[in-house]
């Protein structure tokens, strides 16, 4: 297969659709105009004017064997004849059974059980409930708070924007939120504890104990869990944290009988090279949630899995634990998700990730040759671009913001890719950043196609920077 050139890319329109209140009987997003995709093939989609893009988010991160898998579609059709549905509230189903047996293999050591949703907000939902009941029964009837940390992202339910979460997205509903606390982010490019840059990157120690005053301000007694993402996903372009940061939040989480719920609705399912990014540190949360990269884009999956301290404690509690969905445990979503599973184990899909990942991080050093990029970070195939104004100082992008973003989204398409730019990370609304998680099947030869189309993106970025 030869690399692709930007000169091969079909040049015609972008396929746009009028989403206007009198276009379309969607409630859509946005009431605006939209690029329209209409099928999909491996790290390809394709919009209604037969335009082909580079796939390099995966969908929303999420399509991690690529699109159109066909043992997936028969997966879903068998199950569909079989048993499309049934109620968990009267029944347990023979797939949720085995997706979960599949999960066990799956997951870390010493996690066992998968509480299945039908995505992340709902699992980060769960987890935080989860942790709630947990210390009731455990005879801390007043551990309810959840700590967060700044520039991060749980979902979008009420619940889940209580712990940060991105400005924009809180900003109309800060008024029905509890407001709480949060610590500082484990982000070396701009640590303001770590003393610099390279201490915060290789050990991430003194921003991880600001995690012990949080706790102590608000008073350990009511503190239920600390949510953090292992790997930053939107909020901030897949910003690492240092060596040491996980094993010193362990280490505080212990001291305060507080519960770390690693959020991995992006970062697990092998986006960065390992099944979940906590196991880069060898440390163990005491519950994971993940989404995403579960159904793949097949299925709205979703799946919270406590370790099995936690998971006793509902073992032995009558009424189990309050809380579920209609669509919970569903077989159809269960089927799908463990066809997913047998497919990235048959494919090595986890160690194509990390090999493929490597080779890409690699290459993203390259972006440091247009003057507008601060940073470049990531694992795995979960990979980031700071860029700022002033490389020296850091100072963010002159004419930075959502307007920017969008002209980059813009360009991007023109150049046959997909990206995912987001901001804010250097006070909640300056900074910005674009995330690429293509998916985790890609050969070689494709990521250098992307870096092709990704290149091109950014000199006409820069160009029109100037
Ligand atoms: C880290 C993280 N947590 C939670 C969520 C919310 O997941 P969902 O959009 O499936 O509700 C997302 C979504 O982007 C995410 O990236």
């Amino acid at each position: 297969m030869t690399i692709r050139e930007r000169d091969d890319v079909d040049e015609s329109e972008v396929a746009k659709r009028e989403l206007t209140l009198e276009g379309t009987k969607l409630f859509p997003r946005a009431f605006t105009e939209m690029p329209e995709i209409v099928r999909g093939d491996g790290a390809y989609v394709y919009d209604s004017n037969g335009n082909e893009y580079f796939d390099a988010i995966a969908g929303n991160q999420c399509s991690n064997i690529g699109h159109g898998v066909s043992e997936i579609a028969e997966a879903a059709r068998e199950q569909i004849s079989r048993l499309e549905y049934t109620s968990s509230v009267l029944f347990v189903n023979d797939r949720s059974q085995e997706f979960a047996e599949k999960m066990a293999r799956f997951l870390p050591d010493g996690f066992e059980h998968t509480w299945m949703v039908s995505g992340g907000s709902e699992a980060n939902e769960s987890a935080i409930k989860m942790a709630r009941e947990y210390h009731r029964e455990t005879g801390n009837p007043e551990k309810h708070v959840v700590v967060g940390r700044q520039l991060s992202y749980h979902g979008n339910t009420l619940g889940t924007l209580q712990s940060a979460g991105m400005p924009a997205r809180r900003e109309p509903f800060v008024p029905m939120l509890k407001g709480w606390p949060t610590a500082p982010a484990a982000y070396p490019y701009r640590c303001r504890y770590c003393g610099d840059e390279d201490e915060c990157a290789e050990r991430g120690a003194e921003c991880a104990k600001r995690l012990e005053e949080r706790i102590r301000d608000v008073g350990p007694e009511y503190v239920s869990a600390f949510i953090a993402e292992p790997i930053v996903g939107a909020a901030n372009a897949a910003a690492v944290p240092g060596d040491d940061y996980f094993r010193i939040v362990r280490e505080i989480c212990d001291e305060y009988d507080v519960l770390w719920i690693a959020d991995e609705v992006m970062s697990g399912m092998g986006r960065t090279g390992e099944s979940f990014a906590v196991e880069h540190w060898d440390v163990a949360p005491d519950i994971i949630t993940s989404a995403k990269g579960m159904g793949a884009g097949y299925t709205p999956i979703g799946g919270t899995m406590p370790r099995e301290h936690v998971a006793k404690v509902f073992a032995e509690k009558e009424d189990g634990f309050s809380h579920g969905h209609t669509y919970s445990f569903n077989p159809t979503s269960s089927a799908i998700a463990s066809a997913v599973l047998d497919y990235m184990a048959e494919h090595d899909v986890v160690e194509n990730a990390r090999r493929v990942g490597e080779y890409t991080r690699d290459r993203f050093e390259e972006f440091y040759e247009y003057e507008f990029v601060g940073d470049v970070r990531g694992k795995g195939l979960m990979l980031g671009v700071e860029f700022v104004g002033d490389r020296e100082t850091k100072e963010p992008l002159e004419g930075g913001g959502p307007e920017f973003r969008q002209q980059l989204l813009e360009i991007a398409l023109s150049n046959r890719v997909t990206v995912y730019p987001g901001g804010g990370s250097v006070d909640g609304t300056r900074g910005d950043h674009v995330l690429v998680t293509p998916p985790l099947t890609i050969t070689e030869t494709q990521a250098d196609e992307m870096m092709n189309r990704l290149h091109a993106t950014f000199e006409e970025v820069d160009s029109r920077l100037r």
